[in-house]
């Protein structure tokens, strides 16, 4: 995820292009570049870090240019470097371009560019699209049939943005997977990953659809598709203020980034196929000397690992430990041989997940991390690091992150699975199918949205809540409970729901509601008994399943290995409306920091 903020008119864009940078912060803020026009020619300008490095050089240039393209960055392809950083150009400064999203089959276009003499200069994918239309330009001397026929080019998500200094004011974008906004003025047109980018100047805008290609010169703009046939869009007024806009109209970035889940997880299962194969390549000789796996992580990444051991032994038919890795650091571990050790860190910078790994290491263990931020610590002292893409997690609770993580470790197992013959290929791809089907299920998921918001109006006043499941539900009743305590500040705990029996039920009465995750399968009729049992006790039951049962929260009906990643949208919910209706400040829960780098 990055942000694309783009100015042509008849003022010094500068300050609309800054300052519209750095309302987009939120989608990335390793590094941050823009191309401006000047006298014909193109200069760019680039710093690592926030926006705020970008103003001053800006400043210092004293830039002054009616055309400017912008980006905030959030590491994909490459580290976060000036190199790394957009605008790209291709071999002369002719063309430059941003963009946000992944292009799939960049490592194939870079061969067949550099076989005709183009030179990279940075890690990224996004570098090859430049190239690609300065290729064309050399055929068609025209900077819009050379964009577009450079777009067909391109496989996967993209929102790209690009400016041609033959062609003064000329901006060329185009749209796939990744959003991308027009905005509208006198005489003056905006492009942005994002309303806030340019609401101060209007509030006049197009949400650009997927496959649309749009010009845009201070004398107007004009959308079209590939064949290059014209396309009318709405165009919509904005009523919401800057502040709301930020979080995309949503009241709170936590919100946001619940409804962000299905893209997050698209964008994750998109790149998942080239993260493991080619970055873990797991080789069928590689995957049959794995003997187990050693599993590492903190909070919400810990409750994401403990899923990750029922399906690594179910489906990959492997051993699986999971612990906390502040426990896991200090505990003399009796290392086995060939067992890997995976990491779970949104932020790749937790101090008790890194000593835990860096234990590992000095133990002779090969180790696999599974993280969102590029490049960070955990996954540079990674033997591996499969990615997930959400983009910058805002929210202190982790939502889309946990997900993200869930679906890259049940990709895994079976990946691993099927290098190791405990799958055939047809089986694995029938898993695969399903999975493919996740982003999907989890916008139907997100329906549940008013339902759960009523269920949390009866029940916010409640001092006590206790979540139970079973299998890979287990995992997500102390994620449900871990996320209701953190942004609540209410007590809840969670449990095996086979465990209460031992002693949890002594806290059950009609004060206590009790949450039950329950997928169709083996052991629905169990969690059903526990129902009973909780419900004969006075306590009001709120029923999370996939079978059909009345007066519960009904998702849609998939596998039991699917339904954790499913039932963490309600569970999220819940938690977020019970915190909202408290009043809590919910994206800044107290005494919690976002990345916890110290022990
Ligand atoms: C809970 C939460 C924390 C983190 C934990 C690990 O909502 O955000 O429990 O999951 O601090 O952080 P990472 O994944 O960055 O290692």
């Amino acid at each position: 995820m990055c942000g694309i903020a783009a100015y042509t008119g008849k003022k010094n864009g500068n300050t609309v292009i800054l300052n519209g940078l750095k309302k987009l912060e939120y989608r990335g803020y390793d590094s941050a570049g823009i191309a401006y026009l000047q006298n014909a020619s193109i200069n760019i300008l680039k710093s690592v870090g926030k926006v705020e490095n970008l103003k001053e050089l800006a400043l210092k240039d004293k830039v002054n240019s009616f055309c400017i393209i912008g980006h905030t960055r959030w590491a994909t392809h490459g580290k976060p470097s000036q190199e790394n950083s957009h605008p790209h150009t291709g071999n002369k400064s002719e063309i430059a371009l941003v963009h946000n999203g992944i292009i799939e089959n960049y490592l194939e276009l870079k061969q067949r560019l550099a076989a005709k003499g183009h030179k990279f200069k940075s890690e990224t994918d996004s570098e090859v699209a430049a190239h690609l239309i300065e290729e064309y330009l050399k055929k068609t001397k025209n900077f819009e049939a050379a964009f577009t026929s450079a777009v067909k080019h391109l496989k996967g998500a993209y929102a790209i943005t690009a400016m041609y200094s033959k062609e003064p004011g000329v901006l060329m974008a185009a749209k796939k997977q990744s959003p991308l906004v027009l905005g509208i003025a006198e005489d003056e047109y905006f492009l942005a990953s994002d309303v806030p980018a340019f609401l101060e100047y209007t509030r006049k805008v197009i949400f650009l659809e997927d496959g649309d290609i749009i010009k845009i010169s201070p004398t107007g703009y004009k959308i079209t598709n590939a064949q290059g046939g014209n396309i009318k869009r709405k165009i919509s007024f904005i009523n919401w203020d800057s502040a709301s806009a930020q979080k995309g109209g949503y009241k709170h970035f936590m919100l946001k980034e619940i409804f962000d889940q299905p893209q997050a997880v698209e964008d994750t299962l998109r790149t998942l196929p080239l993260n493991i194969e080619k970055s873990f390549s797991i080789t069928p000789a590689r995957a049959k000397k794995i003997k187990g796996f050693y599993i590492i992580a903190c909070g919400t990444a810990y409750h994401a690992a403990l899923a990750a051991k029922y399906w690594i032994e179910s489906i990959a038919k492997l051993p699986a430990e999971v612990e906390t890795a502040s426990e896991f650091r200090y505990r003399d571990v009796n290392f086995q041989k060939d067992w890997v050790l995976a990491a779970i860190s949104q932020s790749g910078e937790t101090a008790d997940t890194l000593s835990a790994l860096i234990k590992a290491k000095k133990a002779g263990v090969k180790v696999l991390s599974v993280c969102n931020v590029l490049g960070s610590t955990i996954a540079r002292e990674s033997d591996f690091t499969v990615y997930t893409h959400c983009g910058p997690e805002i929210s202190v609770a982790s939502t889309k992150a946990f997900t993200a993580q869930l679906t890259a470790l049940y990709s895994l197992a079976i990946n691993l699975a099927a290098a190791r013959g405990a799958l055939s290929k047809k089986e694995a791809a029938s898993l695969y199918k399903e999975l493919y089907r996740l982003p999907a299920l989890m916008t139907q998921a997100l329906k549940t949205r008013e339902q759960i918001r009523k269920i949390a109006k009866k029940a916010y006043k409640k001092p006590s809540f206790i979540f139970l499941g079973r299998n890979t539900g287990y995992p997500l009743a102390l994620e449900g409970a871990l996320k209701l305590k953190e942004i609540s500040y209410l007590h809840a705990e969670g449990f095996a729901g086979g465990e209460i029996k031992h002693g949890p039920i002594a806290l059950i009465d009609a004060a206590t509601p009790v949450i039950t995750l329950m997928p169709a399968g083996k052991t629905y009729d169990k969690m059903l008994n526990s129902c009973r049992e909780v419900e004969a006790r006075g306590a009001d039951l709120i029923m999370i399943t996939n079978e059909c049962l009345s007066n519960a929260i009904v998702l849609p009906k998939t596998g039991e290995n699917l339904f954790p990643i499913i039932a963490a949208v309600p569970l999220q919910l819940f938690a977020y409306y019970i915190a909202d209706l408290r009043g809590r400040e919910i994206d800044r829960p107290r005494n919690l920091a976002k990345s916890v780098t110290v022990e």
